[in-house]
């Protein structure tokens, strides 16, 4: 079948597969080292989702209070709700000052205090003193500190000479007969040519599966095309029923206002003007950890204390905080208040309601980006070969939910790990063995079928099941009888994609085939997170179930590990939390209540 597509090959040291700012920081750590690296992107890299970050990068820097790396790792432990594997996040928080000062000498351009150093905001959970009071720790440039972190990393790209694949669509992993990822193939959209990589590693940058859900904060590119590959290859995902739903999507639109603004003083309100996150997190209040904060939200309209006519939102006010302020802190949230809910936040409370915005779960990997194939002998076992980081990886450092602006730092201090793991490795330009016989075959066969396929479905209608379905039925609040019947929709959903229908065949720009690719890839992903969220019998962070309110450490202190299988069947294992830090210069912190 391949036959039919000539095939163009290339040799690299590394391959990295998406350009959001974990591939940049692999692509220009590795190039630097002076291995011959490729970035594949689906879209520019400007583009990627990292610019839509708003409200900043979590490091203890302590330029306007006092500030310790271990109560951001403290902070960070609390917030995963002891899921997150302490030694990554050692190594994460300890990296985390380096980290951004390195992006300050590349160029990212910070918001200053008088004294010239980089301005920090409160956001939510974090604390001083091992959980005591808020300290002011994300790092910001206005409310735009992706847009200012990616452009920069993409100018250090292009000061290393990397080279870039931009319009290509990655379709699969190169797999050995010994079970080593040999690279990946790719489809390129401007002329429809197929390319295949061979490299001594291949890195997931790839980013997350927001776009399971029908209203996510999300980009239109976030759908979770390295899980998809990486569970075709018989790899498995990690920790994939952990979805975090951030507080503040704006109402209908989806569109992110960044938890800064709470950072800088804006407050909840429900329909009695109540600033009701006072009852639910005393201490904390409005800076709650996210996912005590989207369960308060929903309490509070689940119970008729919504606003609006529906009384199926809340108000999110601002306008106490005065236009100067707001235009200099906070100018992006401004503009989009004005374009998707057609507010003048300078008068009006915002219109808000939690919505998907970020998964925990992914690929599984070690601190140095290296993808896990965990066995019952040896839960830390590598597939060699191949790397993910960012959103795609699961390392895990946030464990059940994630702490806002820990994903920027996330995405730097692991793309550099990745870049510092091939350079001490790898060797530049060594031989690589021929590839195995027909190595292209089974990715260009299933590529072929797919876009002459001639079901009933399009791909639009699937798409829609998918995301109404997670939307209803995988979202906040979870018990079984919810969690079965999606699993039952979810599951005879991905078989209907025996039964799609793609009505271009072409080969350059078609639209309509990069979607259901696209799809393949998410329903894996959703089909990953319900098996796993109903399957865990306990709340956990961002996994909250109605019938089982509790946290269970007895018997659910474990990552689940799901491996998805030929006939749309899932397979679930489990592998141990790390009850360990990586030094001595930290204890292990001990689980205990989580109270903000
Ligand atoms: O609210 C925000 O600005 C989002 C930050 C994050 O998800 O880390």
């Amino acid at each position: 079948m391949s036959k039919a597509y000539p095939i163009t090959d290339h040799t690299y040291d590394c391959v990295v597969v998406g350009a959001g700012g974990a591939g940049l920081r692999a692509t220009f750590g590795m190039t630097k080292a002076g291995l011959k690296t490729a970035c594949i992107t689906k879209v520019f890299p400007t583009r990627s989702h990292t610019v839509a970050a708003q409200g900043g990068i979590g490091a203890s820097l302590g330029n306007m209070d006092e500030d310790n790396w271990k109560w951001h790792m403290y902070d960070t432990v609390k917030g995963s709700d002891w899921l997150g594997d302490q030694d990554a996040i050692e190594y994460m928080c300890k990296n985390a000052v380096a980290a951004v000062h390195e992006l300050e000498h590349y160029g990212v351009p910070f918001t200053r205090n008088e004294d010239g150093k980089i301005y920090q905001r409160p956001f939510g959970g974090h604390m001083k003193n091992f959980g005591e009071t808020p300290v002011p720790r994300a790092c910001a440039a206005a409310d735009r500190t992706g847009h200012a972190i990616l452009h920069t990393l993409y100018q250090q790209s292009l000061r290393h000479d990397a080279e870039f694949f931009v319009e290509y669509i990655a379709l699969d992993l190169i797999m050995d007969d010994e079970g080593v990822c040999r690279g990946v193939i790719a489809w390129n959209l401007e002329d429809g040519s197929i390319h295949r990589f061979r490299a001594q590693t291949t890195v997931m940058a790839s980013g997350g599966y927001g776009r399971t859900y029908f209203s996510c904060t999300s980009a239109h590119t976030c759908t979770g095309d390295g899980h998809g590959m990486v569970a075709r290859a018989g790899l498995p995902l990690q920790d994939m029923e952990f979805v975090q739903f951030h507080p503040t999507g704006i109402y209908g639109a989806g569109v992110l206002i960044t938890e800064g603004a709470r950072g800088e003083g804006g407050y909840l309100t429900n329909a009695n003007g109540e600033r009701f996150m006072e009852r639910y997190a005393p201490n904390a209040k409005d800076l709650a950890s996210r996912d005590v904060v989207s369960r308060a939200m929903t309490v509070e309209i689940l119970e008729g204390r919504g606003v609006g006519d529906k009384k199926d939102h809340i108000n999110l006010h601002l306008e106490h905080l005065g236009p100067e302020m707001l235009a200099e802190r906070l100018p992006g949230i401004s503009e989009s208040s004005k374009v998707f809910a057609g507010v003048d936040l300078i008068r009006e409370p915002i219109p808000v309601i939690p919505t998907a915005h970020y998964n925990m779960g992914g690929i599984p990997t070690n601190i140095h980006g290296e993808v896990l194939r965990p066995t019952a002998d040896d839960p830390e076992a590598t597939c060699p070969g191949l790397m993910a980081i960012g959103e795609a990886a699961c390392v895990s450092v946030h464990g059940a939910n994630r702490l806002g602006t820990n994903s920027l730092l996330d995405i730097v201090v692991f793309g550099r790990a990745a870049a510092l793991r091939a350079r001490d490795t790898l060797k530049a330009g060594a031989e690589q063995k021929p590839l195995p016989e027909g190595s292209a075959e089974q990715a260009l066969d299933r590529f072929d079928t797919l876009r002459h396929a001639a079901g009933s479905k399009p791909t639009a209608v699937i798409r829609d099941e998918m995301q109404q379905t997670m939307q209803s039925k995988v979202a906040v609040f979870r018990d079984e009888k919810i969690l079965t019947e999606g699993q039952a929709s979810i599951d005879a959903i991905k078989a209907s994609q025996d039964d799609i229908a793609i009505k271009d065949r072409s080969l350059v720009w078609n639209s309509d085939l990069v979607e259901a690719l696209e799809l393949e890839n998410l329903l894996t992903c959703a089909q990953a997170t319900v098996h796993g969220a109903l399957n865990r019998t306990e709340s956990r962070g961002a996994h909250a179930r109605d019938d089982y309110p509790d946290r269970n450490d007895k018997d659910w202190m474990k990552h689940t590990v799901t491996w998805t299988e030929p006939d749309h069947g899932v397979k679930i294992t489990y592998r141990p939390v790390h009850t360990w830090t990586l030094t001595d210069e930290i204890e292990y912190v001990v689980p205990k209540a989580r109270v903000y």
